[in-house]
């Protein structure tokens, strides 16, 4: 069930419905929040920002409900259903919304601490792969930092995968070509 949740293309879904375009043919060709707003429009950005987050934490508190250590499973099956959606040849995002409300659900100081740096980040570098790199790196040791040793191997996972999907993120950093927001629509130009 997990999966399923996760692998909603929330971004495609809005982008197409209210005719903004493939959202696989612009920017980065990702289906998250930030290429979304590299259609120019906000609201459907935030919307999918919201959306993606909702469904982590939906999942988590519905497995937690469902069974001891439901909360866990349901977040490895929403998280790599976002990540590798059956219904896009498994090409889906980069995680880092759906890790967000994968952090509120399972722990809120957590979540918190994960949008500030996530905010603080993008906010000080205007690099949106950079403020998600952030908030993903600094996730496991705030969970150890406040003793949550049972959410630190998992978080561990969930920041490998962040930062192997971004990992044409990372080479554009390190070229320099990584667009800030709102400077460039196609990284690389
Ligand atoms: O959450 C995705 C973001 O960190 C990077 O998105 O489209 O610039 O690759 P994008």
């Amino acid at each position: 069930m997990g999966y399923l949740l996760g692998s909603i293309p929330f971004g495609l879904i809005l982008t197409r419905y209210f005719g903004a375009g493939d959202l696989r043919a612009i920017g980065s060709g990702n289906i998250g929040a930030t290429n979304v707003l590299r259609t120019g429009r906000k609201g459907l950005a935030a919307a999918t920002l919201l959306l993606d987050a909702a469904k982590g934490a939906i999942a988590v508190l519905i497995g937690a409900a469902l069974v001891t250590g439901g909360g866990a499973l349901a977040a490895v099956g929403v998280f790599f259903g976002h990540l590798y959606p059956v219904w896009l040849n498994f090409r889906g995002g980069k995680g880092v919304a759906t890790l967000f409300g994968i952090a509120i659900a399972a722990n809120w100081i957590c979540g918190l601490i994960y949008a500030v740096i996530w905010i603080g980040a993008l906010v000080i570098t205007r690099t949106s792969s950079l403020g998600g790199m952030s908030a993903a790196i600094a996730l496991p040791v705030v969970a150890a930092v406040i003793g949550r040793f049972d959410l630190v191997v998992l978080f561990l996972i969930f920041t490998l995968m962040v930062l192997w999907k971004h990992r044409e993120n990372i080479m554009r950093l390190l070229a320099g070509t990584e667009p800030r927001i709102g400077e460039s629509k196609d990284p690389g130009e």
